[in-house]
C-alpha cells in the first residue's frame, strides 16, 4: 500500500503534491512527507499520522518534489519512518516491501553508515548513494536490480535537478504529463486532470521526468514510447454529498452500483468471447480478499445451484502455496475492488501459467489485475473512498450473479436479478431499526453473525465490516457450526445477528437461535421471511423485501454495513479511515 505522487513542472511543487496525497490517503495513513529540490538539496517536511499534519507547505520551495503517504509495513508510524528518506544526494519515496532489506542494510553498515529509520526503503537511498558516478538512470537500474520484492520508487538526486527518476516492480505507478508539467502517483485520481495524458508502467520499466518532458524505459534499459492509456476524468467525486462519512454515503449508492454492475450476458454482444469460454466451464476457481473473497462465497452458492457448476472459493493469499490444481476447462475469476491487491495478482498470475484462463472482475479499469487478465468484467460501483468496502461488494454479486444466472440450466429471466435494484432501494428505506440496534451494540464484548446457506456470506461479511471499523471482536458462523465449541463463549453480553433469507433453511437456522437465546444472548435477526416476525425469543427485526433467496445477500448486506457504520461512529471511531488498514493492499 502506501501512496506515492511526483510533480516536475513551472508551479511549486509542493500543494501540487499535497493534494495528490490527500487523494491517495486510502492507501494509508500512518505517517506522511514531501521533499522537494530547493538550492541545491532537499526541503523536506514529515509528520506522523494523516496528510493533513503537513500543512502548511510553503515553506517547501522547488518546482520539482516527491511525496508520500504511508501505510506502516516495516517500522512504527513515527515521523523518523515516514518517506521520504533522503541520504547523501538522493531523497527516496517507496511503496512495496523491500525482502532482503536486511542483507542489502548490513552491508550499509559494515561501510560505516548510519540509518535514521527502521523502514526497509532507507536502504534504497544508502545504495543509491553508493552507486551513483554520473549516470543517475543506469544508477537507478543497478540498485533496482539488487532489491528483491516488490516497488514503486520516486527518486530525486540533488545532482541533478528538474528530474525525478520512476521505477516499477510489482507496486503500481502511474506516469502524467502535459505541456510544461510532469506528475507521477500511485493511482489515477492523484493526477488526472484537464489535458494530462496518462501512461501506466509495467514491471520492470522506468521513467525519467522531467518538466513536460518524460521518456521511458524497458527491463533492457532501452528507451520505449509508451500510448497513454484512455480513462474518463469524471473530477475528483469526493464530495459527501451531505453525508458525514464517505462510507455512509457509499451504502445509500448501493442500488445504483447493482444497477450498474448487471450484466445481462445473454444479450450483450460485447461478451461474446468471454459467453463461449462460460459455456466450455466445468470447473470454476474464485481467486479473492476479504471483502471480495466473501462475494466469491455467495457466487458459489448461487453457481453450483443454479447452473451445477462446481466453484471453489480461495483465499488469494493461500492459493499459490497449496499448489493449485487446474484441470482442463478451469476458468478463474480473480475478484478484486482496486485490481491490486498483491496476493490476488500474484494468485491470478499463478493460475495462467498453470493454465487457466483468468477473467478479472474489478472496480479500476487501468489497475494491473486487468492488464493480466483473459477477460475483464468491469463492475461500475464508482470510486469507493471509504476503506470499508461497501458498494463495490454490492456491484461484486451483482456481476457474479450475472454470470450465474447466464450459467443457469433453468435459462431463468434477468428481470430476476435487475428487479433488485428496486428492492435494494426499499431495504435502505427499512433500515431504520438499526439506529436502535446500534447502542445495544456497542459496547458489547464480541458479536456473532451466524447464517446458513447463502446467507453465510453475510455472515463473513457482517463480521468483518463490524470489527474492521468498530474495532469490536466479532466472528461470521454458518449457522450449524457454533454449537461445535464456539457456543461456549455466548452468554447474555453476546449479540447474535442472524441472517435468515431462504425458507427451506429457516427451520435449521431457527435451532441455533434457540440455542443462543437459551444461553440468554440477545438476537438481531434479518430476514426476508416476515413469518418469523415475532417468533419467539426475537425482538429485534429487519425485515427486508421479499426476493428470489439465491440473490438475497444483495439486500442483507445492507442492514449489516449500516449496523457496523453506527456502531463506529457511537463508538468515536472515523469508520471511513479504519485504524491499520488501507484502500489498496499492494504488498503481501
Ligand atoms: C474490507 C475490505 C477488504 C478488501 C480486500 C480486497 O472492507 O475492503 O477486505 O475487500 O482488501 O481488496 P480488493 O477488492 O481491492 O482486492
Amino acid at each position: 500500500m502506501c501512496g506515492i505522487v511526483g510533480y516536475c513542472g513551472h508551479k511549486n511543487a509542493a500543494p501540487i503534491l499535497l493534494e495528490g496525497l490527500k487523494k491517495l490517503e486510502y492507501r494509508g495513513y500512518d505517517s506522511a512527507g514531501i521533499a522537494t529540490l530547493c538550492g541545491g538539496g532537499f526541503c523536506l517536511k514529515r509528520c506522523k499520522g494523516r496528510v493533513d499534519g503537513l500543512v502548511p507547505v510553503s515553506e517547501l520551495a522547488g518546482k520539482t518534489g516527491i511525496g508520500h503517504t504511508r501505510w506502516a509495513t516495516h517500522g512504527a508510524p513515527t515521523e523518523e519512518n515516514a518517506h521520504p528518506h533522503c541520504y547523501g544526494r538522493f531523497a527516496v519515496v517507496h511503496n512495496g516491501i523491500i525482502e532482503n532489506e536486511a542483507l542489502l542494510k548490513e552491508e550499509c553498515l559494515l561501510r560505516g553508515e548510519h540509518f535514521a529509520s527502521e523502514t526497509d526503503s532507507e536502504v534504497i537511498a544508502h545504495l543509491l548513494e553508493e552507486g551513483f558516478a554520473g549516470d543517475l538512470l543506469g544508477c537507478v537500474r543497478k540498485v533496482c536490480a539488487r532489491l528483491r520484492g516488490s516497488y514503486a520508487l520516486a527518486i530525486l538526486c540533488s545532482a541533478e535537478p528538474d528530474k525525478i527518476i520512476a521505477v516499477r516492480e510489482k507496486s503500481p505507478l502511474i506516469v502524467g504529463a502535459r505541456r510544461k508539467e510532469c506528475f507521477l502517483a500511485s493511482d489515477l485520481p492523484a493526477i488526472a486532470g484537464e489535458g494530462v495524458e496518462v501512461y501506466a508502467l509495467a514491471d520492470g520499466e522506468a521513467a525519467c521526468i522531467g518538466a513536460g518532458e518524460v521518456k521511458f524505459y524497458g527491463k533492457t534499459g532501452a528507451e520505449v514510447q509508451k500510448t497513454p492509456v484512455i480513462y474518463d476524468f469524471e473530477g475528483e467525486n469526493a464530495e459527501k454529498g451531505g453525508y458525514t462519512h464517505y462510507m455512509e454515503k457509499e451504502i445509500g449508492e448501493v442500488p445504483a452500483s447493482i444497477a450498474n454492475s448487471l450484466i445481462d450476458f445473454s444479450s450483450e454482444s460485447r461478451y461474446s468471447d468471454f459467453c463461449k469460454v462460460l459455456c466450455q466451464t466445468y470447473y470454476i476457481q474464485i481467486i479473492a480478499c476479504g471483502t471480495a473473497y466473501h462475494s466469491g462465497i455467495a457466487a458459489k452458492y448461487a453457481m453450483e445451484r443454479l447452473a451445477r457448476i462446481p466453484v471453489e472459493v480461495c483465499i488469494a493469499s493461500e492459493y499459490r502455496y497449496r499448489d493449485p490444481i487446474i484441470s482442463p476447462h478451469t476458468l478463474v475469476f480473480a475478484v478484486s475492488q482496486s485490481g491490486e491487491t498483491a496476493d490476488t495478482l500474484a494468485a491470478a498470475q499463478c493460475a495462467r501459467e498453470r493454465g487457466a484462463l483468468v477473467a478479472a472482475i474489478t472496480n479500476v479499469p487501468y489497475s494491473s489485475l486487468t492488464r493480466m487478465a483473459d477477460f475483464v468484467l468491469f463492475t461500475h460501483a464508482g470510486r469507493e473512498i471509504a476503506v470499508a468496502a461497501t458498494k463495490s461488494y454490492a456491484a461484486q454479486l451483482a456481476l457474479l450473479f450475472s454470470v450465474a444466472l447466464f450459467l443457469s440450466k433453468e435459462r431463468l429471466p434477468f428481470s430476476v436479478l435487475s428487479d433488485f435494484v428496486e428492492l435494494s432501494r426499499h431495504t435502505l428505506s427499512r433500515c431504520f431499526c438499526i439506529a436502535d440496534w446500534a447502542p445495544r451494540m456497542k459496547e458489547a464484548k464480541s458479536v456473532f453473525f451466524l447464517g446458513r446457506g447463502v446467507d453465510y456470506c453475510n455472515a463473513l461479511e457482517g463480521s468483518l465490516k463490524l470489527k474492521e471499523i468498530s474495532y469490536l471482536p466479532s466472528e461470521g458462523y454458518p449457522a450449524g457450526e457454533l454449537k461445535h465449541g464456539t457456543l461456549a463463549l455466548v452468554d447474555d453480553r453476546t449479540p447474535i445477528v442472524v441472517l435468515l433469507t431462504q425458507r427451506a433453511l429457516a427451520e435449521k437456522t431457527m435451532n441455533a437461535v434457540h440455542e443462543v437465546v437459551s444461553r440468554g444472548a440477545e438476537v438481531f435477526l434479518v430476514t426476508s421471511l416476515p413469518e418469523y416476525v415475532g417468533a419467539e425469543g426475537i425482538r429485534s427485526v429487519c425485515l427486508l423485501p421479499e426476493c428470489a433467496e439465491i440473490f438475497s445477500p444483495l439486500l442483507s448486506v445492507i442492514p449489516l454495513q449500516l449496523l457496523a457504520y453506527r456502531v463506529a461512529v457511537l463508538r468515536g471511531y472515523d469508520p471511513d479511515k479504519p485504524r491499520n488498514l488501507a484502500k489498496s493492499v499492494t504488498v503481501e
